[in-house]
């Protein structure tokens, strides 16, 4: 499968998505990898790994970059040489990017119901009461990426999603909502927009996804 999807969050930032199609060797045969790279994919565990790391370089092939464009600094954040920001997230048969002017985070989960026995450790849970069982668990989901996609723009060490990131009130239906983060004496607020992705030829079997993107707010 080509590119899945293209989602403009605003001027500034765009998001791009895989759906994994592929096996292994004809996304190992697109992707054009540096020596250290290779060498990473050739250590990862499983094959699902590996072709999230593959597809995620088939997408910054279709926006012009290659591998050799992309570095990671020590803590694991990748950045684009040209200085253009990025992000990246893969979980199952998706991968995405977001490519933007300013520091971005991303995030794309499969939606478990497995997501509201763990809820409790890293959300306050009043956000799901009066929820269906089904929506408790796109909103957990959502919850879960808006923290994960924040410690990625911020990329610092000793953030807790428990104890620093709190979620305004927000409904599903509004595909946006407001994060603070409280850490190290300060307060920042951040801008959540979220989307969920329903894979091709979606049926029983298939799960949807939640696409998650945090960038600093007023
Ligand atoms: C780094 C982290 C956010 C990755 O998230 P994930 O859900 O495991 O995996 P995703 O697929 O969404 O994201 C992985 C990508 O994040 C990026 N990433 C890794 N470390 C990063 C960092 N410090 N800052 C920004 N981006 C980072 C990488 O691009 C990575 O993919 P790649 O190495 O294949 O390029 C997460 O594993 C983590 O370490 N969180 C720590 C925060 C925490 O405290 N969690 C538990 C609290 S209860």
């Amino acid at each position: 499968m080509p590119l899945f999807k293209t989602i403009h969050i605003n001027n500034d930032t765009t998001v791009f998505l895989w759906e994994i199609t592929e096996d292994f060797n004809e996304l190992f045969r697109q992707a054009s990898l540096k020596d250290t790279s290779l060498a990473r994919m050739e250590n990862m565990k499983s094959e699902s790994h590996q072709k999230g790391f593959l597809s995620v370089r088939m997408l910054l092939q279709h926006c012009g970059y290659t591998d050799f464009d992309l570095f990671y600094d020590e803590f694991g954040k990748p950045h684009l040489n040209d200085g253009t920001h990025i992000s990246i997230s893969h979980s199952f048969d998706f991968s995405a990017i977001a490519l933007s002017r300013k520091n971005i985070g991303i995030d794309i989960e499969q939606i478990k119901e497995k997501v509201l026995r763990i809820a409790p450790r890293f959300m306050e849970m009043w956000h799901l009461e009066n929820l269906s069982p089904e929506d408790q668990t796109k909103k957990a989901t959502v919850i879960w990426g808006t923290k994960e996609a924040i410690f990625k723009v911020k990329n610092e060490v000793g953030i807790s999603f428990s104890d620093h990131i709190f979620e305004k009130d927000f409904l599903l239906s509004d595909k946006i909502c407001k994060a603070e983060l409280h850490f190290n004496n300060q307060i920042e607020n951040f801008d959540i927009c979220f989307e969920e992705i329903i894979p091709n030829g979606s049926n029983t079997e298939k799960q949807n996804y939640m696409l998650i993107c945090a960038r600093h707010g007023k």
